[in-house]
């Protein structure tokens, strides 16, 4: 069979002709952007880019972490050690808990479990980034619901839009990146109007910071419902980020799935030791997670004191919908050695890191929305 020809020097949609390949890859990844990273501040500055905790590991981790020293073994393919403890906390068997190498592990494990070409995947936008990505490479579609105006899932759009063709929906709350949470009552509402043959994937990853005693909450609806399978994580509340763990509850067939789906122990003992670490000082935990929320809230009344609006926020991280003053607002925050995400043309998102972040953080939020157009609709009236 005859190669075709070279490319010509020069540039194809924006990539240089000598990253081209002659290999035949599937055009719809060939086509994905790169995931994009949090951006890095200098030493001096701050990240508040990545959604992750500003405390270091608990103490005792660090120990547990070095005791997992078998680094020439493999690690403990089913996690026994963890899943036992979290079945325990959940009240469910030991089948019904799945550990991943981070829950967008397990994201991508369950999409690819249920969906495939030709099938469809709902989910509110914008929210976790990740979704698109994992979406594509499953060979699904993806079917994005715009957020209400609050920030908020629209709940009956995307029930309204489950279609012949749909197999995954995922909820996200508290909605990464814009902050509300979707509450018990719109949940159980959602959950009556999804089909029970269509799986519904309830994305806590930022569950432990929220304090709105009306949020929904996945512990207490296993059981209820036969395509209900929740997703947490010791990346945030826990700041196990970088050793890639979080897990799964659910129905144990549709786990089953998900573990076909899987990547068979790519979950390190390091990582599992780490976990384990982590449960056994659960106040501890709790007490940092409840100072984050408390400087979280603070810094959303401070903002909005400057005459920001901000929608609610219910995970470890503020949203500020700057929409076309994006880009050049995230210029002036990283002028400021602060690292935060942009998302243009719709808004910027900070993370609550250290104590020692917030009053530079609001020194530049001051400037910027003191120079913003007077109607621009992140700004409040009056
Ligand atoms: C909504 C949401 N889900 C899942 C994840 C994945 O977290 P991890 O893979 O670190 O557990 C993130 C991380 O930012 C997130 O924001």
């Amino acid at each position: 069979m005859a190669l075709s020809a070279p490319h010509a020097a020069g540039y194809v949609n924006g990539v240089s002709t000598e990253d081209l390949s002659p290999v035949r890859l599937r055009p719809a990844i060939a086509a994905m952007a790169a995931y994009k990273q949090g951006r890095v501040p200098s030493e001096h500055g701050f990240k508040l880019s990545s959604n992750e905790n500003p405390y270091p590991p608990l103490p005792g981790v660090l120990e547990a972490v070095a005791r997992a020293d078998a680094l020439n073994r493999y690690p403990d393919g089913a996690a026994l050690a963890v899943r036992e403890r979290l079945a325990e906390r959940f009240a469910v068997g030991i089948e019904q808990v799945h550990l991943g190498s981070g829950s967008v592990a397990l994201l991508s494990q369950f999409i690819n479990a249920a969906a495939g070409p030709g099938d469809e995947v709902i989910y509110a936008w914008r929210s976790f980034e990740a979704y698109p990505g994992l979406v594509t490479v499953s060979g699904a579609t993806s079917v994005r619901l715009p957020n209400r105006a609050d920030g908020g899932h629209d709940l009956q759009a995307m029930t309204d839009a489950i279609t012949e063709n749909t197999r995954v929906l995922i909820v996200c709350t508290p909605n990464n990146p814009t902050g509300p949470i979707v509450t018990a009552a719109e949940f159980d509402a959602f959950m009556s109007r999804v089909p029970t043959d269509r799986l519904v994937l309830l994305d806590e990853a930022y569950f432990e910071f929220t304090t709105d005693p009306d949020r929904v909450d996945g512990a207490p609806l296993l059981g209820r419902y036969p395509n209900l399978v929740l997703l947490r994580t010791f990346s945030k509340a826990y700041g196990l980020a970088g050793l890639r763990i979080g897990y799964a509850v659910g129905p144990t067939a549709i786990l089953n799935a998900a573990r076909s789906a899987a990547i068979p122990m790519s979950v390190t003992d390091a990582a599992q030791a780490a976990a384990l670490a982590s449960l056994d000082r659960q106040d501890e935990l709790l007490e940092r997670v409840a100072r984050i929320a408390l400087r979280r809230d603070r810094l959303r009344d401070a903002l909005i004191d400057q005459g920001w609006n901000v929608p609610e926020a219910q995970g470890n991280f503020v949203w500020l919908a700057l929409g076309e003053e994006t880009a050049a607002a995230a210029d002036t925050f990283f002028d400021a050695d602060l690292a935060v995400r942009a998302f243009p043309p719709e808004g910027i998102r900070i993370s609550i890191g250290e104590d020692e972040s917030v009053e530079k953080l609001l020194e530049v939020c001051g400037e910027i929305v003191q120079n913003l157009p007077p109607h621009h609709p992140v700004r409040r009236l009056g």
